[in-house]
């Protein structure tokens, strides 16, 4: 079988290598010069794709600019990213300039899946029409469906292989089309009726943790006033062996998915005169809580006499989450920018962020930036720190992440 991946992020390209690895013959599609010429050269940009994984598939996988090898391919996935606009609603402008070069080169026989999360309707409303311009029918010459993607960056446990894959067509048709192409791949295919029902699912998935998230951030918030620690209460809530599912509070939430997947489905109920609050809710508790982190920092250099500004704040982890490089509505940058719109001297270290532009940046030596600062805030815990020995060298450690738990210094403070 041959695939066409559109869109060679964090999410098209292990799909690209899990296709490779199956034995299937791979064109991978990219608008990013560079990453096409990377992965020809066979170097990986994503951390959780070792060059490693690469040289076996030599031959087997490619990268191309040119939307007319699609028309070689019996299944094309399509995983490009749908943002949000400046108003905060649904951007689906990556996927519309995909959907129509390929729209010029599709052929009858072919199955097109989009993976990229997105609101109930996508697929049938506003993919389907595009792909008809084609003078092809949907469900019928094509197959068409929605399958969302559920990678977990830095996750290793589970993977494409073994985390069961949801699949709904546009046509029965076309969901038995995706679900044999997923089958090559994933251990569980579940079917889904409609590809509605599996674009509702994602969000689902997506929200569930965000208002779970926005729980315990706000119980954070009461901890704090209560002089309680929200550490010892969550470890206490897990022991219960059913009806209680941990969540950790933090920075805020960030990354591609969780606070922008709201959006989209509030967008959606919106239209439908549906004003979904719970939702709404959860992401207005989630997009303070890096206001919330800034306060305590400031509080902490109060007590030690010293003000926010020109103090020198060091900055632990920028990325939105451990163990990866991805920057995107990170809390760490709501954090670093409202500090330095107080008049801190702001350093950050994250050995998978050389750079920060957009706040004048770049990551400093560990040592050197904890002899320099007044406060060392812990904001993203990466796995290549050690948190005590930060905690024994920075005159001040503020820890918005509970990796320090467990240890009473007294310089150490913990959200
Ligand atoms: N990153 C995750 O953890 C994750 C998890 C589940 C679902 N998703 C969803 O998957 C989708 C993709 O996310 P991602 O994290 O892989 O994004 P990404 O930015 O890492 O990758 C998207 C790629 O698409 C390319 N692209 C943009 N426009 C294109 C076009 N017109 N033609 C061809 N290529 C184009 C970009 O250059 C980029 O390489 C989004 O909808 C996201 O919500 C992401």
């Amino acid at each position: 079988m041959r695939i066409g991946i559109i869109g060679l992020g964090y999410v098209g390209l292990p799909l690209a290598v899990a296709f490779g690895e199956a034995g299937c013959e791979v064109v991978g599609l990219d608008v990013d010069q560079g990453k096409v010429d990377q992965l020809n050269a066979g170097r990986s940009y994503i951390e959780d794709i070792p060059d490693a994984a690469l040289a076996p598939l030599a031959g087997k996988l490619r990268a191309t600019t040119d939307y007319d090898e699609m028309a070689e391919c019996d299944a094309v996935i399509i995983c490009v990213p749908t943002p949000l606009s400046d108003a905060r609603e649904p951007d689906l402008s990556y996927m519309i300039e995909s959907a129509e070069p390929l729209a010029k080169v599709l052929r009858a026989g072919q199955l097109v899946v989009l993976e990229s999360t997105t609101y109930p309707g996508t697929t049938r409303d506003r993919l389907l029409p595009i792909l008809e311009t084609s003078g092809l029918t949907a469900g019928s010459d094509f197959h068409l469906a929605f399958s969302p993607e559920r990678i977990d960056p830095g996750r290793t446990d589970y993977t494409v292989k073994t985390t069961p894959k949801l699949v709904g067509g546009v046509t029965e048709a076309s969901t038995e089309a995706a679900r044999k192409l997923y089958a090559e791949i994933c251990d569980t295919v579940v079917v889904l009726s409609t590809p509605e029902a599996a674009e509702l699912s994602k969000l689902l998935e997506n929200i569930f943790r965000s208002v779970n998230i926005a729980l315990v951030n706000e119980l954070a918030q009461l901890c704090d006033r209560l002089e309680i620690d929200v550490w010892e209460v969550i470890d206490a809530a897990s022991t219960k062996p059913f009806g209680f599912m941990r969540f950790d509070p933090g920075p805020g939430m960030g990354g591609h998915c969780l606070p922008v997947d709201p959006f989209y489905l509030a967008f959606r109920a919106r239209q439908l005169d549906f004003y979904p609050e719970f939702i709404e809710l959860a992401g207005k508790v989630n997009q303070a809580q890096p206001g919330f982190c800034v306060e305590r920092i400031e509080r902490a250099l109060n007590a030690v006499r010293k003000p926010v500004n020109g103090s020198r704040v060091l900055v632990l982890g920028v990325s939105y989450k451990g163990g990866v490089g991805d920057v995107r509505e990170s809390p760490a940058l709501k954090i670093v920018g409202r500090l330095q719109d107080l008049g801190a001297e702001v350093a950050y270290h994250d050995s998978f962020v050389p750079e920060l532009p957009g706040h004048g940046l770049s990551c400093v030596d560990l040592e050197a930036g904890l002899a320099e600062c007044d406060i060392a805030a812990i904001v993203t815990a990466h796995p290549d720190v050690d948190y005590d020995h930060v905690v024994a060298t920075a005159p001040l450690t503020i820890d918005f992440r509970g990796v320090t738990r467990g240890n009473d210094a007294d310089n150490l403070i913990r959200l």
